[in-house]
């Protein structure tokens, strides 16, 4: 038996020095430790041993066998830790080379003055509604006191899309929807795409607007100035006037356009104001009784302003935009000049 246990030592000293990986040691410990392995089968050979001397000879078989798996137990931690090396070093980060760079994107010069629209009416106590841009002729036209065949029609020309179905021409039919939906008080501003066959430097057959509409008891156009002038002088920093010229659109009565001081020039004449010293904004005016009526709303006990800003305008006169074009080419290196400008 010292025999064999020697010559199995010799041998397993032989094979230990073999081992390179964890397929090698697995295959160590089942040719082995295993139950079918070269240590159980010596602990089989004890029925031939006399049996007076079994004890002795079972202790040292036993003795080996602890010793073999402490030695297995040693291999183990050192294969082991090798191939955790060797892991870590196949992941490791190389810090010192270049960054792949991460392009991040801009807001859209419209998307960034609609937002500050939003904003500072928001302050105001506005909400936003958002009506359709399919929109019908009763909610564009006939209901803004608008009725077919009127002239005002031809200021606003027209995509069909199927009878009395259109491309919503203004926002404005917005107005109609919120005071369907809501009795006053009333307090909305409506974004949104509005549609006209149009197209120059300062026109594009589709474009945005921003409606405004304010209906309670007792307002005026007082309060349409006042709020309109904290209005510019938010959106064109500064200590802009705002001034209210006589106007016409069919769904206010009286109607006014809305100039302010030209925020560039500080009102002294430049090619902005054309050397007016003055840039026209947006439109407005008190709300058509007929309108209110409309939506059945009593014009005796309540009254309205409302207004209507073209956001594409706004964006050109207070980025120096010169050509609307630009706002829809989407060309990266116009774009990218608004990036971090919100
Ligand atoms: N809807 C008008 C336009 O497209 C703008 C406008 C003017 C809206 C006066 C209003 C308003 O609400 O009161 O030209």
């Amino acid at each position: 038996m010292e025999e064999k246990i020697k010559a199995l030592r010799e041998q397993m000293a032989g094979e230990i020095a073999q081992i390179a990986g964890k397929e090698d040691l697995a295959a160590f410990w089942q040719k082995h430790l295993s139950k079918n392995g070269s240590i159980a089968d010596l602990m089989k050979g004890l029925r031939d041993v006399a049996k007076e001397d079994r004890p002795a000879v079972g202790k040292v078989i036993n003795q080996f066998k602890v010793q073999v798996e402490e030695q297995y137990q040693q291999l183990r931690e050192t294969v082991e830790a090798k191939e955790l090396e060797k892991r870590n070093k196949s992941e490791q980060v190389d810090i010192t080379m270049p960054a792949k760079r991460r392009e991040s994107g801009a807001l859209h010069p419209i998307t960034l003055i609609k937002q500050e629209i939003v904003d500072i009416f928001a302050g105001m106590g506005f909400e936003v509604f958002e009506g359709p841009e399919i929109e019908d002729d009763d909610h564009n036209f006939t209901r803004l006191n608008i009725p077919k065949n009127h002239p005002a029609r031809d200021m606003q020309d027209t995509f069909y899309v199927g009878e009395d179905i259109i491309l919503r021409t203004q926002t404005s039919g917005g107005q109609i929807r919120v005071m369907d939906m809501k009795k006053p008080p009333i307090k909305v501003l409506v974004p949104g795409r509005v549609f006209r066959s149009d197209y120059d430097a300062t026109h594009s057959p589709m474009f945005h607007q921003m409606e405004g509409l304010v209906v309670d008891k007792n307002i005026t156009l007082c309060d349409l100035q006042g709020m309109l002038e904290k209005f510019a002088q938010q959106i064109f920093d500064g200590d802009v006037k705002t001034r209210l010229r006589p106007s016409y659109f069919p769904f206010t009565e009286p109607s006014v356009e809305v100039d302010v001081s030209c925020f560039k020039c500080g009102g002294k004449g430049c090619p902005l104001c054309k050397h007016t010293g003055w840039i026209e904004v947006l439109g407005a005016g008190v709300v058509h009784h007929s309108v209110l009526e409309n939506c059945g709303i009593d014009p005796q006990v309540y009254s309205g302003f409302a207004f209507g800003i073209g956001i594409e305008r706004i964006a050109m006169l207070k980025y120096g935009i010169n050509n609307m074009g630009l706002l829809f080419e989407n060309d990266l290196r116009f774009l990218n000049q608004f990036k971090g400008a919100n």
